[in-house]
């Protein structure tokens, strides 16, 4: 038995269809494998602690029989232990997120990853990524009250995923390599926010929002055909029709729409605003010779960090960070 050992998830970016999907449509989304949340853990004999330095909370002493089912730390390590049917834990579980929080790249789901595999490894048991990925689903609907699950799913498997809501996961090919570039406008914003938003849109207008959701999931499930048969053209016209249509659902914002513009302008074949909007980052689709001029032009927009990612058909993901 090691006396520490580290456990590791990445950040997320929905390449189409936000929003609608938490209406029962389609949508997709990779990992960010660059941008992490680890846990290291210790052997120790007092109770657990858990430390966040990075999310800006105090340590956390877990205290049998006692958890605030509203604190996201307290409620993932109640669920864990429960799920592995242990009574007791002791040890440390340091955390690390390198992913920013409320920028929609899912900084939340990857620490309660990494929290629930700690804790597993604390307690000598393994956990499956599908028991952690219901777990880590509860928890999300603290950050953001009526989550699709996308989110965790696409943190917990670290895969490229086709998504509906209820429905058994998909793991999506890629036939050609896959250019992306993730800008950040620096704009906390909150998930949670605006997905009510949107849901009080649809209240209002049942039936024009109805019909946004429909399209976007038509966008969806052509933009995995695109990605089967490597048309990155197509996929780029799909990436602005799906921004024009989360303009109308209000959740861009000038800065978001800024940024892909700007990633248009560089050359890129398309961009959106990727995950809740209204702040975060955006998502663009690029050849590989324009790769760095699309960046260049970004950073010159104003974004505050410009990740680029490369999606391969065998080589898995080749990363870099500006
Ligand atoms: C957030 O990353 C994606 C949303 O569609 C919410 C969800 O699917 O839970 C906005």
């Amino acid at each position: 038995m090691r006396t520490s050992c580290s456990f590791s998830a990445p950040g997320k970016a929905i390449l189409f269809g936000e929003h609608a999907v938490v209406y029962g449509e389609p949508a997709l989304a990779i990992p960010l494998p660059q941008l992490r949340a680890n846990a290291l853990i210790r052997r120790l004999s007092q109770p657990l602690t858990v430390m966040t330095a990075d999310l800006q909370r105090e340590p956390w002493g877990w205290k049998p029989d006692v958890c605030d089912w509203q604190d996201p730390i307290s409620l993932m390590t109640a669920l864990t232990l429960d799920h592995l049917q242990v009574s007791e834990i002791k040890g440390e579980v340091v955390i690390r997120s390198a992913i920013p929080i409320a920028s929609g790249l899912r900084s939340g789901a990857a620490v309660s990853t990494v929290l629930g595999r700690a804790i597993a490894g604390l307690a000598d048991s393994e956990i499956s990524n599908a028991a952690l990925n219901r777990l880590v689903f509860e928890v999300e609907k603290l950050h953001h009250g009526t989550p699709s699950g996308i989110d965790n799913v696409t943190v917990v498997y670290e895969s490229p995923v086709y998504f509906v809501k209820d429905r058994p996961l998909q793991l999506v090919e890629v036939r050609l390599p896959l250019h992306l570039i993730v800008a950040d406008t620096g704009i906390a914003a909150l998930t949670r926010d605006a997905v009510d938003h949107v849901r009080e849109l649809y209240r209002a207008m049942p039936k024009q929002i109805g019909s946004v959701f429909r399209r976007i999931g038509t966008i969806v499930d052509d933009a995995r055909n695109r990605i089967g048969s490597g048309d990155n053209v197509g996929l780029g016209e799909l990436m602005k029709e799906n921004h024009r249509l989360l303009q109308t659902l209000a959740v861009s914002c000038p800065e978001l729409d800024t940024l892909v513009e700007a990633a248009l302008d560089g050359g890129a074949l398309g961009a959106k605003l990727s995950g809740g909007g209204r702040g975060g980052n955006i998502v663009a689709v690029v050849d590989e010779r324009s790769c760095e001029s699309v960046k260049a032009r970004l950073i010159r927009a104003g974004a505050k960090r410009v990740i680029g990612s490369r999606i391969g058909v065998r080589s898995g993901q080749d990363d870099h960070i500006n």
